[in-house]
């Protein structure tokens, strides 16, 4: 896909997301995607079904999909941003998984959503489209 095709892609996205209360990022580097996608489990299953079912792409592999500890990307409903592929290959090879032990199990910060929010926030820009609006 072009850079034309991905922000069209993302504008759409954008509208459907809200709708959902999902928020998250899509890095593109040319030809593979990787997503991060987080809000109520119903919105986020509705937007993955769109995604699924989507002819863009010949093959989806899902990574992880479970509780976050919060909202990591409250700012956008979707944005995305240029990555290589070797940053894509790190992401979808981290632990995305990550349980504190304790008197109860709680759900902390993974390997991969700190890595993926460290890359978010370097250099480049992230294309604005619609901030999500303040409650
Ligand atoms: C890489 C990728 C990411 C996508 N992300 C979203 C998304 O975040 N939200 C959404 O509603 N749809 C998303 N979609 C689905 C597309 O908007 C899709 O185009 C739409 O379901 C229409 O189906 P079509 O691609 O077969 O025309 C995504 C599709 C692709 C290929």
């Amino acid at each position: 896909m072009t850079v034309a095709e991905v922000d069209r892609l993302v504008i759409e996205a954008n509208a459907h997301n809200a709708m959902q209360g999902v928020t998250g990022a899509l890095l593109y580097d040319g030809q593979q995607f990787f997503q991060y996608f987080e809000g109520p489990a119903a919105g986020v299953e509705r937007i993955y079904e769109r995604i699924k079912h989507s002819s863009k792409h010949a093959i989806v592999s899902e990574v992880f999909n479970g509780p976050v500890p919060r909202r990591y990307f409250s700012q956008w409903h979707m944005a995305s941003k240029k990555a290589g592929s070797e940053t894509l290959l790190e992401l979808g090879t981290a632990r995305w998984l990550q349980v504190k032990s304790g008197m109860q199990a709680r759900f902390a910060e993974s390997e991969g959503v700190r890595r993926l929010v460290a890359f978010w926030g370097e250099g480049g820009p992230v294309l604005p489209l619609t901030p999500v609006a303040p409650a």
